[in-house]
């Protein structure tokens, strides 16, 4: 805390590195930026945003199904995130018959929604910094296996305490590499229900050519209920659970927007990396991203052409071509912003600065003065296995989709006489057995063919290793093989094989071991388990180590600037105000889209752009009753504030705590404030509330949902 109160006041007066809009800040610590916010038109007090004993905004933010962020919106505990956070439910729902993808789906009462097995969504109790108590009985001297050992025993203790006698559960994580530990206590929601989403042609319009880009027409929200048991706390799916009443839930902005509104976001960032050092960044930018960049390019491509060609192959991969193409298209634009920015040389004079400050005192040279070169010097003698475990994590986990089973079927092999003896072996076939049905709802052999043909020769390529040529120099009769007659490429001879496994386990194990498919797993996986890992594990350990003692350097040497706790999944607040940018000599972007520019997107033969006839008929009528602005209906704008993944469906609340829109996604220009914050170009893209409320009165006649909520026309 003490660190904050230092540093806040003189946000203004820092004079390099920061603008006030960077920073994820930890909403227990909002007290010290209270002032700062008001300043910049907030009319909320600390307190309306987190307080522990009375309910606050806190309490309408849910993390939803751990990689995304949603809001309450109503005393039933309806829910809003973004359509591409719900999308897998989505999907999972659709089939050719009932193609909500493409037409959407709405139910018309609570008896309709639509039960989501293993999704959640959790309110955070409090946020507490447990630095000390994580750190009581460990000794500086004792050695690190000791102090591990010490902050475990703390650490589940710190743990009990806070859930004991309650229905909540607890985790501490590090922030800072480790400098600094909270406690996060959460109640987590079981019984989370489909209520409602778009079509496609609304939620993704724009798709992956718009992804990531601005100007943006994405209708990207979908509406989901939390429900409770009827003692209003969490419980696993029932017909019997009601709607979750909240402690809070937030109003609706429905007044006009414009330029300089402050806008605050409010919701669970991943990651962002933004003391790396200039050597690593040179390393991603040059070699690891272009090479992970290359991978997805071939894999999308086979993707794309199928899902063109065939609606079947199209409902089958859209979630996981989406996620692939997303980080895609992500990394491609940082490379491109942190080389147009020049990010490495920034990196190098603030690593210059850091050390010739350092330099001014004897204290600070000892502990401070090599950890630059120590970096650096890591990163080129290391990296190597950063390198080799992104590309094994591209083949094996996001290339060939069979691996997938292939690990399933690694884990039944090694253990099955574990799992025989504890009596659990059916259990796990049959678990196995499930799983199946939905891989296999989801696969077309055909496609993963092309994807392995081609991945495996980039693989190798990346590797740049003599080491599988033997293995690998047929390539296309090894493939032939795998896609004719492994188990693993085909459900009838998959589920034949579990079932023998039943009653004929030694046998089956030596029939998989020969399986073309597993064989070939078993040559790149113990390459990856005993090869690359533990070694690209010691490189990480050796950077948090190092990373923990620089970030360390930057508190204790430059307490006047604003340092913030990169994101760590952790719930956090940002804000800024609304606006555009001018992201490139000469271009401008102005803040807000409207549907009069949604309309002109459509109809240029790509069909990321396609509409249904019924939203240009609603054009035409300009029917856009209380919803519009001046007549014209917003849809998307742009706030600075600065946001990564993992924000996305997080409310972007106005001056007074009312809901202004569901932040999605970020500038192309901005994608690099993972590493590196720029206030001239960094900017958070939000889809407009009055939008996805016209969407859900006008478009699809579900005015019974506008009307469960409040909207604040003040
Ligand atoms: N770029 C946004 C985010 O990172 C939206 C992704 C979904 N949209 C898409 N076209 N794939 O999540
Ligand atoms: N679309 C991203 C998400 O899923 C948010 C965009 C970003 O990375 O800023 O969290």
């Amino acid at each position: 805390m003490k660190k904050y109160i230092l540093s806040i006041g003189l946000v203004f007066a820092s004079i390099f590195h920061f603008s006030a809009e960077e920073g994820m800040l930890i909403p227990s610590l909002i007290a010290a930026f209270e002032s700062d916010m008001k300043a910049k038109g907030m009319k909320l007090s600390a307190k309306d945003i987190y307080d522990v004993n009375n309910s606050s905004l806190k309490d309408a933010i849910m993390h939803f199904g751990g990689g995304c962020t949603a809001e309450l919106v109503s005393s039933k505990g309806l829910l809003l995130t973004n359509h591409h956070c719900g999308y897998s439910q989505i999907q999972s729902h659709s089939s050719l018959e009932k193609d909500y993808l493409k037409n959407g789906f709405w139910a018309k009462n609570l008896s309709e929604e639509l039960p989501n097995p293993g999704l959640s969504a959790s309110r955070m109790v409090r946020i507490d910094d447990v630095t000390a108590a994580m750190l009581f009985g460990v000794n500086s001297n004792d050695n690190a296996a000791v102090r591990t050992e010490q902050m475990q025993k703390n650490m589940q203790k710190l743990i009990q305490d806070a859930i004991q006698g309650t229905h909540y559960e607890a985790e501490i994580k590090p922030f800072n590499y480790g400098n600094d530990f909270y406690i996060i206590v959460k109640e987590v929601f079981k019984d989370i229900r489909l209520v409602g989403t778009p079509p496609n042609s609304i939620g993704k319009f724009g798709g992956d050519t718009d992804n990531w880009v601005w100007p943006r027409h994405t209708g990207d929200f979908s509406v989901f209920r939390i429900y409770s048991g009827t003692d209003n706390k969490p419980a696993p799916f029932s017909t019997s659970n009601i709607p979750y009443v909240p402690l809070h839930f937030l109003p609706i902005s429905f007044k006009d927007r414009k330029v300089g509104d402050f806008t605050m976001v409010y919701g669970f960032p991943g990651e962002t990396e933004q003391h790396v050092s200039s050597g690593y960044l040179k390393f991603i930018v040059e070699m690891e991203r272009p090479a992970r960049i290359k991978m997805r390019e071939k894999s999308l491509g086979v993707m794309d052409a199928a899902m063109r060609s065939s609606d079947a192959v199209r409902i089958k991969y859209s979630a996981k071509q989406a996620s692939i193409a997303n980080a895609y298209k992500k990394w491609i634009g940082q490379v491109d912003g942190l080389k147009s920015l020049d990010g490495v040389s920034i990196k190098i004079s603030r690593e210059k600065e850091y050390t010739n400050m350092a330099a001014t005192r004897v204290d600070w040279e000892n502990k401070y003065g090599k950890v630059i070169s120590d970096l650096n010097t890591l990163v080129e003698k290391e990296s190597q296995w950063e390198f080799e475990y992104s590309m094994a994590i591209e083949y094996l986990y996001v290339g060939p989709e069979f691996y997938k089973l292939t690990r399933g079927i690694e884990d039944l092999t090694t253990n099955y006489l574990k799992y025989k003896e504890k009596g659990e072996l059916t259990t796990q076939i049959d678990k196995l057995i499930k799983a199946a049905d939905g891989f296999f709802k989801n696969y077309d052999a055909q496609v993963d063919q092309k994807i392995f043909d081609l991945l495996t020769e980039e693989y190798i390529i990346q590797k740049n290793t003599e080491k599988f040529k033997s293995t690998l120099s047929n390539l296309k009769g090894l493939s032939e093989e795998i896609f004719e007659k492994s188990i693993f490429t085909n459900k009838d001879r998959y589920i034949a094989f579990l079932n023998k496994f039943k009653e004929k386990n030694e046998k089956a194990v030596k029939s998989c071991f020969k399986d073309p498919a597993f064989k070939l797993y078993t040559i790149f996986n113990k390459d990856f388990r005993e090869n690359v890992l533990p070694k690209y594990q010691a490189f990480d350990d050796k950077m948090t180590v190092l990373l923990k003692n620089y970030v360390a350097g930057k508190y204790e040497m430059f307490p006047n600037d604003k340092h913030w706790a990169d994101a760590n999944s952790t719930l956090r607040i940002t804000y800024g105000k609304l606006e555009g940018s001018a992201p490139t000599d000469g271009m401008m972007y102005t803040e807000h889209t409207t549907l009069d520019g949604l309309i002109v997107k459509y109809n240029t033969g790509n069909p990321d752009f396609d509409l249904l006839p019924k939203m240009l008929e609603m054009h035409k009528n300009k029917d856009y009753g209380d919803y519009a602005q001046n007549g014209e209906l917003w849809v998307c704008f742009t706030g600075s504030n600065h946001t990564t993944g993992g924000n996305s469906g997080s409310p972007v609340i106005d001056a007074n705590g009312n809901l202004m829109g569901l932040n999605f996604d970020r500038t192309w220009e901005s994608t690099m404030s993972d590493f590196m914050f720029d206030p001239n170009r960094c900017r958070n893209v939000v889809v407009d509330i009055r939008y996805v409320l016209w969407v859900m009165d006008k478009y699809s006649g579900a005015k019974h949902l506008v009307d469960e909520m409040v909207l604040m026309r003040e």
